[in-house]
């Protein structure tokens, strides 16, 4: 396999499992397949390794779920393609900021969860990968992102801790900032309320209450999405969900 010596050669422990469990969903990537290239730094490993396979011949499509991602994936020359004019896709490999047992996730840590939840509903599978670090009993332990647009942006965040309160999470809900003071921006040009929650109760409400609050974008549960996760440890690969 000659483009193994082609990637990334990472020199911390922690970075060497994030790459095992990229390189293990990359063993699902099959020829023709039209796919979902994930965000954050375990995805880097995931589209690093495809970019050495497409070098060598992978025929793939892909729909990036961040700016990042398509930069990297542009740089690979790995051919990328329209949601809107894909459809759908075979599979979407993703990390994520925490999930449970039942597959349920927190992400957008990075900023990026519209566009990932976007690609991720539009995909027959998911698979998230991540360090074992990121498995939780209860999801709520990572500030829950929640994307909100930029008109009357506190009027939202009351709305938002009305929400959270409604459902029994109440939490300080924060403004993420980017560099120095000023607000972080997405992609999609909104900004990000960070809510520290602890253990959220009823994912399933909780999501559904912050969809109903106008300037809400989207937040960062991701419920039903993942069809399976490949968690790196110090003791080697887990496996969750169908491969
Ligand atoms: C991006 O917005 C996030 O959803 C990432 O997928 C998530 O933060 C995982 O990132 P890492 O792989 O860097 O931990």
């Amino acid at each position: 396999m000659s483009w193994m010596t082609k990637i990334l050669q990472p020199d911390t422990a922690v970075e060497k499992m994030k790459q095992k469990a990229a390189l293990r969903a990359l063993e699902e990537v099959r020829d023709g397949m039209k796919l979902g290239l994930g965000t954050g730094s375990t995805a880097r490993y995931f589209v690093d390794g495809l970019g050495a396979q497409v070098a060598e011949g992978l025929n793939v499509v892909c729909v990036p779920t961040s700016q990042a991602t398509g930069a990297q994936a542009e740089s690979l020359n790995i051919p990328m393609a329209s949601l809107d004019d894909l459809q759908r896709l075979d599979l979407t490999v993703d990390g994520a900021d925490e999930l449970d047992a039942e597959l349920r996730l927190v992400k957008g840590g990075g900023g990026a969860l519209l566009r990932e939840k976007i690609v991720a509903a539009a995909s027959d599978k998911m698979i998230v990968i991540a360090d074992d670090t990121k498995r939780v009993e209860t999801l709520g332990a990572f500030d829950l992102p929640v994307e909100v647009n930029i008109f009357s942006h506190g009027a939202t965040a009351a709305a938002i801790g009305a929400a959270l309160m409604a459902t029994g999470n109440a939490g300080a809900t924060v403004l993420r900032r980017g560099q120095g003071e000023a607000p972080f921006i997405t992609d999609g040009g909104h900004y990000i309320f960070d809510c520290a929650l602890g253990k959220i109760k009823d994912a399933e409400s909780l999501a559904q209450a912050l969809l109903s609050v106008p300037g809400v974008v989207e937040h960062g549960l991701f419920l039903g999405y993942a069809t399976a996760a490949v968690l790196a440890g110090a003791d080697g690969l887990q496996e969750m969900g169908q491969l």
